[in-house]
């Protein structure tokens, strides 16, 4: 193994320290990073998106203050990614290209630092991290546009010592059955998959959908890591999508024969497994009764 990522996402921490639905997010955050502090040689932490529910200053500065202390300990980078929830200028405000070094120190080279898009890469170890924006603001979807394919192919042209990982919000997977998942993942999968094809990329690292899914891209390994602040599995009836209590975060190992690998981490929360909300997949309406809808 020559690296090790701690892949969390979907922190959506709020200025009133609660989020839509109640669920305190700082709280959640703090708890998988406390269950995580045994995990053993962590080389970097990557944040997939939707670190803060309203877009608030507040929202990054309580990610940052608590992701950065588990970096800091350590002595590792941290990584981070626009997702739907997130606005690109308090983003900035607070984590600058999204790509710190322990000590907070921006170590990110933009594609474009006249533009707001939070396109970014740098390396660890010889491990390039390159942070995609596929944030359409305004919409639950996400779109990588040509400019970002753009400077990816030509970053991918140059293999990097220990290979590549490439970190975006939207899933560029879904599962076929989920209508949710369809509606409202990356709207150009097949753009990013002839960027990565035949790449250094060991896997693409995305949240957004709050579950775990994995699957292939045009060959390319992709990850979708269960959410911070809930968790959602197809266990709902069709068209409906249940969100449960218990934060989760996946360890990503690199390199070596069975690269890459992910374990999932489960927060020890005596909540675990309690539903937050259910809603139609497709309105987002709070459906009150599971059953009614049989
Ligand atoms: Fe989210």
């Amino acid at each position: 193994m020559t690296h090790r990522v701690l892949h969390l996402s979907d922190p959506h921490l709020a200025a009133p320290g609660v989020d839509n639905y109640g669920v305190d997010a700082g709280a959640s955050l703090d708890r998988i990073l406390y269950d995580a502090r045994f995990v053993p040689d962590i080389d970097l932490v990557v944040v997939s998106g939707d670190l803060a529910d309203d877009g608030s200053v507040e929202g990054y500065v309580g990610v940052l203050d608590r992701v950065g202390r588990f970096a800091a300990e350590r002595g590792i980078p941290h990584v981070y990614t626009t997702g739907n929830h997130d606005i690109r200028k308090p983003f900035a405000s607070v984590l600058g290209s999204g790509h710190l070094s322990p000590d907070g120190t921006d170590i990110g080279r933009l594609l474009d630092a006249t533009s707001e898009v939070r396109a970014a890469v740098s390396e660890v170890s010889g491990l390039r991290v390159i942070t995609l924006d596929s944030l359409v603001p305004g919409s639950v979807h996400g779109h990588v546009g040509e400019d970002q394919l753009e400077w990816l192919r030509t970053t991918l042209a140059e293999p990097a010592p220990a290979g590549t990982i490439v970190v975006l919000h939207h899933p560029p997977i879904a599962v076929h059955s989920s209508p949710f998942m369809k509606s409202v993942g990356l709207r150009n999968p097949a753009d990013l998959g002839a960027a990565v094809a035949g790449s250094d990329v060991h896997v693409v690292l995305c949240g957004h959908f709050h579950l775990q899914l994995t699957g292939l891209l045009q060959g390319v390994p992709v990850w979708a890591t269960p959410g911070v602040i809930t968790r959602i599995d197809l266990t709902a009836l069709p068209g409906l999508d249940r969100a449960v209590k218990g934060a989760g975060a996946t360890v990503v190992d690199l390199g070596g024969p069975a690269s890459p690998m992910f374990h999932t981490l489960q927060a020890r929360d005596p909540e675990a497994g309690a539903q937050v909300y259910l809603l139609n997949s497709l309105t987002g309406a709070v459906v009150e009764d599971e059953s009614a809808s049989l």
